[in-house]
């Protein structure tokens, strides 16, 4: 087939969200609009999403990069070329994963490798639900135009993603296809409409059982396309790698949480705000714990019918903001 890298041995997984989203073309529109905006409260979220960022080994990925002077360059053919040991790879259909690319980027002097696929996604939203569909039902993955990295040089690789169909999207199965990840520190980001940051991890964990996958950063479109997102995005980058160095893990970092317990009206309200764009999912909070940092952070066990699928049980993370600084939002939602 044209424009289609048959997939070798490495297996795939359909969550049962991606399944449902198939028969649900319009459900994810509002992930195209990424132009929402919402409150410019969001820099106030800033400590209480470090706490939702994943941590694990991570040394590698702390050596930044001597920047070379601007004033009085070397000349080329004396200098020792400055030898990058991170690299951030990533793919983005709409421009959200890409902006957050920039930010690890930056915050790493890594160098950058955006995958271009040969042939381009379609334009139009339900062309995409189709072409993606296609390509996980066969396992046959997008051809790349630059498929293959110089993996040799580099230490550390930031594997950044849009989630589709409950995971990372396909070019990144052709990425993983064309590039031995063995013994690399394999640290994922990913942008969402409403989640998918740790069950996409999970799945690179098995694909790449020889690297040191750490778990991810990730953060909805909603919110990095709001004003001031990048900011945010920044912010909770920062505390991310902070939270790496320090080798905390998922488990850690909820372990200011409270117990669960029943709700009280004031949980249902902020739960009520923060979901009220996401009725898609059919959420019904069970019990709660919480956290009070920069504001309340919420973690809501719910009974989760997305798209009127089957009952499943889903975390929701929600940020309530102090009185004043901004609207209650969902921060993500996983399985
Ligand atoms: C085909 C398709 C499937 C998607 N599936 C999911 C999904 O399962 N869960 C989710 O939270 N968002 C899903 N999304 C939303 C994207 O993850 C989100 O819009 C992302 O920020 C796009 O990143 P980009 O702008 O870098 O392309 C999907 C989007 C598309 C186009």
């Amino acid at each position: 087939m044209m424009g289609k890298i048959k997939m070798n041995n490495k297996t795939s997984i359909i969550t049962s969200m991606g399944n449902l989203l198939l028969k649900n073309k319009y459900l994810f529109l509002e992930k195209f609009n990424l132009e929402v905006i919402m409150s410019r409260s969001l820099k106030l979220t800033l400590a209480v999403s470090a706490a939702f960022a994943a941590s694990a080994m991570f040394s590698a990925c702390n050596k930044q990069e001597v920047a070379q002077s601007k004033t009085q360059p070397a000349p080329v053919a004396e200098s020792a070329p400055q030898q990058s040991k991170s690299v951030v790879v990533y793919f983005s259909q709409t421009g959200a994963t890409k902006k957050l690319a920039q930010v690890f980027k930056d915050a790493r002097n890594a160098d950058e490798f955006e995958l271009q696929l040969v042939k381009p996604l379609p334009s139009t939203y339900d062309s995409t639900i189709a072409e993606v569909r296609a390509e996980r039902e066969s396992k046959q993955w997008p051809a790349l135009v630059n498929a293959k990295l110089d993996v040799d040089k580099y230490d550390t690789v930031f594997l950044g993603y849009p989630i589709m169909f409950g995971t990372f999207t396909t070019p990144i199965y052709t990425f993983l296809e064309a590039n031995d990840l063995s013994g690399k520190v394999v640290v994922p980001f990913c942008t969402y409409g409403s989640g998918g940051r740790k069950a996409s991890a999970n799945e690179l964990k098995t694909l790449e059982p020889k690297a040191n996958v750490t778990l991810a950063y990730g953060i909805s479109n909603k919110r990095i396309n709001a004003e001031g997102g990048i900011e945010t995005a920044k912010a909770e980058v920062a505390a991310f790698f902070g939270n790496l160095e320090t080798g905390a893990t998922e488990e850690t970092l909820v372990g200011g949480f409270s117990e669960q317990r029943p709700l009280t009206a004031e949980d249902s309200a902020a739960f009520a705000e923060a979901t009220k764009d996401y009725a898609y999912l059919n959420l019904k909070p069970l019990s709660v714990s919480s956290q009070v940092v920069a504001g309340m952070n919420y973690i809501f066990v719910c009974e989760m019918k997305a798209f009127g699928g089957p009952a499943e049980q889903a975390n929701v993370r929600i940020f309530k903001p102090l009185p004043g600084r901004g609207e209650t939002q969902l921060i993500g939602v996983e399985k």
